[in-house]
């Protein structure tokens, strides 16, 4: 049966002396994983919300824990349910715990659901499940405390989403103890701890796996280059490939165009009143050269990252996204803001 326990006494005769906005900074410190809980309200409908209280609080007998805001428009429906179901999010699931954390919206519009015990409603995509008999209730301040008994779970390998610091971020693995980066002999030169080396080795022997397919083209590097910028956008104004093969490919760029435009696989898009500028654009036999190479890209990548592990590669990209960002600011200009101007 559930159990609500009573407001301790010292609790109620506390002010909160601190600032607010500092205390949740500070809690915020504390990285978690990020979980949607559901349960099923009393007139059939499926309930949920984003929850990063959730905690684990014993093995034998399997109990869970999280906290529910007293102004939670779901609070009634959890107060009652004799089930709710925990659901850790993977990774590639932010969108859904956005989703979740709005007020009263209609949260499951058109999510494949699953049901559970006693009809729980089931989200499918996530790290681990838990559903649970929802065991004993306390008041804690501004929060209910709900302490669930674990009746069945499930977990996949999807790498779990993170919250840390108000933002959503990465969970990466950390090398073994004892794994340090290695230095050259030369004191101070380049070693596996400076960025340039690790940037350019992992540049070029990745490039090296994907130069058979481009030799199986008859292409270089160089064109491979500018046929891979073109794919960008429909249309890419002169200035844009400039900036898409600045510090790549500086002076070849007029010469390695023309051969593609000689081979047939690029051509200047003819020219209309609003854009009067020089724009290059792919041939239907360029397009499908570049589309048998991205295939190709495709899977060198996929094959390395499934080395990697499936948790790095979005921290990875997401960290070199930024790093781009810093370095290279003109290449956003590359991307977005598509230009449809078809003859
Ligand atoms: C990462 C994250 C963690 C959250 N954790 C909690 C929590 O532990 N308890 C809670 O009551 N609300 C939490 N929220 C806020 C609720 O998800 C949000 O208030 C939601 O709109 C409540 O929905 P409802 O009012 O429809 O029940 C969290 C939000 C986010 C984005």
């Amino acid at each position: 049966m559930l159990r609500v326990g009573a407001p301790h006494a010292a609790f109620a005769a506390m002010s909160t002396a601190f600032d607010s906005a500092a205390f949740r900074k500070a809690l915020g410190s504390f990285a978690t994983g990020v979980t949607i809980i559901t349960c099923r309200g009393a007139d059939g409908k499926p309930l949920g919300l984003t929850v990063n209280s959730f905690n684990s609080v014993s093995l034998n007998p399997p109990l869970v824990l999280w906290s529910l805001a007293h102004n939670s428009l779901s609070l009634a429906a959890f107060r009652a349910a004799r089930y709710f179901a925990v659901h850790v999010l993977a990774a590639d699931q932010e969108e859904l715990s956005v989703r979740f954390a709005r007020r009263g919206a209609d949260k499951f519009a058109g999510l494949a659901l699953e049901t559970g015990i006693g009809e729980l409603p089931l989200l499918t995509g996530c790290s681990a499940r838990f559903q649970c008999r929802s065991a004993y209730q306390y008041e804690g301040g501004d929060h209910i405390i709900f302490l669930g008994e674990v009746l069945s779970f499930d977990r996949s390998d999807a790498p779990p989403l993170v919250f840390h610091g108000g933002r959503y971020a990465h969970a990466t693995r950390r090398d073994p103890p004892g794994v340090r980066p290695r230095r050259s002999w030369l004191a101070g030169s380049f070693g596996e701890d400076f960025l340039g080396y690790l940037l350019g080795r992992s540049h070029f022997r990745f490039f090296a796996q994907i130069r058979e397919f481009l030799r199986a083209e008859q292409l270089g590097d160089e064109e491979f280059y500018v046929l891979s910028t073109l794919t960008l956008k429909p249309l890419t104004s002169e200035e844009e490939l400039k900036i898409g093969l600045a510090g790549v490919l500086d002076g070849e760029a007029t010469r390695t165009l023309a051969r593609l435009t000689e081979r047939g696989y690029v051509r200047v898009a003819p020219v209309t009143a609003e854009d009067p500028g020089i724009f290059y654009e792919l041939t239907d036999a360029g397009r499908a050269c570049a589309l048998r190479l991205i295939s190709a890209a495709k899977a060198v990548e996929e094959n390395v990252l499934e080395q990697l592990g499936a948790g790095e590669a979005p921290a990875l990209k997401s960290l070199l996204n930024r790093l781009l960002a810093v370095i290279d600011p003109a290449s956003g200009a590359l991307w977005g803001n598509e230009r449809e101007r078809r003859p």
